[in-house]
């Protein structure tokens, strides 16, 4: 089967990261019967450098012909500490969102055996955490209007908005995403304060009982960052929205060693995006020594979400975690005697073709 695939690098490491993923990508249709086709699209800095767009219309179509977008990452100090920029690299990323639809972004949690000792928690407490974080996407804080600034400058305002059918959609995932796993689902939200968490909870009270054997809990988003770090193993799925989101996948991305190992999908109404969940890494950017294994799992994801292929992704996964038990690894795991990125992806791909 012909597969295509849209390949956004975008900025810092994206380029050298997803260059491994193709590796890897291509060895394992070798084995599933799978014809991939590449083309690159423009996003980023780099888009806004050559076009004045983050996310040009030419790449916003490559992903609509497309079956699944392999993102690298976008981010470039030129414009952090620049809060005057008319145009930014991260609007790209939420343009891409809300034009492709993908109003759910899901981040497996998942620790490695070999790098358990690199968790800031005790093995004791991370030892085994596995849960899966679905993040709404296209809705709330990020998007609502109106967003900006008074005329005389001195008073900023966003606004964080929920719809019934957006709340409905992410809920309805989490909880089939619970069925398939161990049925517990813990819902974040703050609805001690926030009226959008009041309906968010509405909307799970009224679905939750069509799935009697899932558990369903709510918790506060500030207790939520906190039992992340102190008993990640009590958590099976956890859905929230999109801030709330951001902040403890990150949060709950470091607990496993390395925020270099995270993969992610985004899904949606159009062409699912799979990208690692770290940044741009400028500082690495072109030095072959960034963690490619991220957007190496990414492609695992794509496997089975996109092509429903459970066999590439676990082609992938059991090429890592020999990776990982051969200290085949990049500096961030292992600043001893390092592989570099390529090396890394070379030798994921070599097992992939032996196995
Ligand atoms: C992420 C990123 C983005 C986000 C930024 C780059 C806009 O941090 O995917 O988590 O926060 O949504
Ligand atoms: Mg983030």
């Amino acid at each position: 089967m012909e597969i295509k695939i849209a390949v956004l690098a975008g900025d810092g490491i994206g380029p050298e990261i997803t260059q491994q993923a193709i590796k890897v990508i291509d060895k394992v249709c070798r084995k599933t019967g799978h014809k991939p086709e590449y083309s690159e699209g423009l996003t980023g800095a780099i888009a806004i450098d050559k076009t004045g767009n983050p996310y040009p219309e030419d790449t916003h179509r490559l992903c609509m012909e497309s079956d699944a977008v392999l993102f690298g990452a976008i981010g470039d100090p030129r414009y952090d500490n620049d809060p005057k920029a008319n145009v930014r690299p991260e609007k790209g990323l939420l343009e891409m969102r809300q034009k492709l639809g993908l109003y759910a972004n899901i981040r497996p949690v998942t620790t490695f055996g070999p790098l358990l000792h690199k968790s800031p928690l005790r093995k004791d407490i991370v030892d085994g955490a596995d849960f899966l974080a679905v993040r709404e996407l296209t809705g709330g804080i990020y998007f609502g209007r109106p967003q900006g600034r008074s005329e005389d400058g001195n008073t900023a305002y966003d606004t964080c908005v929920y719809h019934r059918f957006e709340i409905e959609r992410i809920c309805t995932l989490a909880l089939n995403f619970a069925m398939k796993r161990r049925r517990k689902l813990t819902m974040v939200d703050k609805a001690n304060v926030l009226a959008t968490s009041r309906l968010w909870r509405e909307v799970m009270q009224e679905l939750a009982p069509s799935y009697p054997e899932v558990e369903v809990e709510y918790m506060f988003v500030d207790n939520a960052a906190m039992q992340i770090i102190q008993w990640p193993r009590r958590f099976d799925v956890i859905v929230t929205e999109n801030m709330f989101g951001d902040i403890l996948t990150d949060e709950a991305s470091v607990i496993t060693g390395s925020l270099g190992m995270l993969p992610s999908a985004s899904i949606g109404v159009h062409t699912s995006v799979f990208e690692p969940i770290h940044g741009s890494y400028p500082q690495a950017a072109g030095r072959n020594i960034a963690n490619p294994v991220a957007t190496v799992l990414s492609a695992a994801m794509m496997f089975e979400h996109a092509f429903d292929c459970e066999e590439g992704g676990r082609l992938i996964r059991n090429a890592v975690e020999a990776s990982l038990e051969a200290g085949v690894v990049t500096g961030d795991i292992d600043d001893t005697a390092p592989a570099s990125t390529s090396e890394v992806g070379d030798w994921l791909a070599g097992w992939i073709e032996k196995s």
